[in-house]
């Protein structure tokens, strides 16, 4: 291998990552609420960066719009904030040996509320009223997480 096919493996390299990366943030920006942008703006970059390797990966990016996974995990949910389009479906699935579940805050027939689930157990809720919903887990308060629905 010569010197200037290096070269170009390097930029590639270097290039490749970089432009996921700009079109990610412009995708989390357009979807971003006007509020707590910058507080949210790392996990919608996330997001964006999930949706966009999903989407290489089966062809499809309308399917990875209308759902959403969140991993319960080590005492926490993860993304602990999440910014979705009204439509779209949330999973959490437990990954701890402890038991948790996902109740609203503010309770209402648009909010969550599953029961306890064990190691492995997904509980899954359509969010079709734009607004910001508040959970925790109802064995840990402490435990919390967000839910910000847009149009
Ligand atoms: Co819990």
């Amino acid at each position: 291998m010569n010197k200037s096919t290096k070269l170009i493996i390097v930029l590639f390299a270097v290039a490749v990552p970089a432009i996921i990366v700009a079109v990610a943030l412009t995708t989390g920006k357009s979807d971003a609420p006007s509020v707590d942008h910058n507080k949210h703006s790392a996990q919608e970059h996330e997001q964006a960066v999930q949706a966009s390797t999903s989407a290489q990966n089966n062809g499809d990016a309308s399917k990875q719009a209308d759902a959403v996974q969140v991993e319960i995990k080590d005492y926490a949910y993860a993304p602990e904030t999440i910014t979705i389009k009204a439509g779209t479906t949330v999973t959490w699935t437990n990954k701890d040996s402890v038991r948790h579940d996902v109740v609203a805050k503010n309770m209402s027939i648009n909010t969550p509320k599953s029961d306890l689930l064990a190691k492995g157990e997904s509980y899954s809720f359509t969010f079709n009223k734009p607004g910001t919903y508040e959970y925790y887990c109802s064995p840990h308060p402490y435990m919390k997480g967000k839910v910000v629905v847009t149009e």
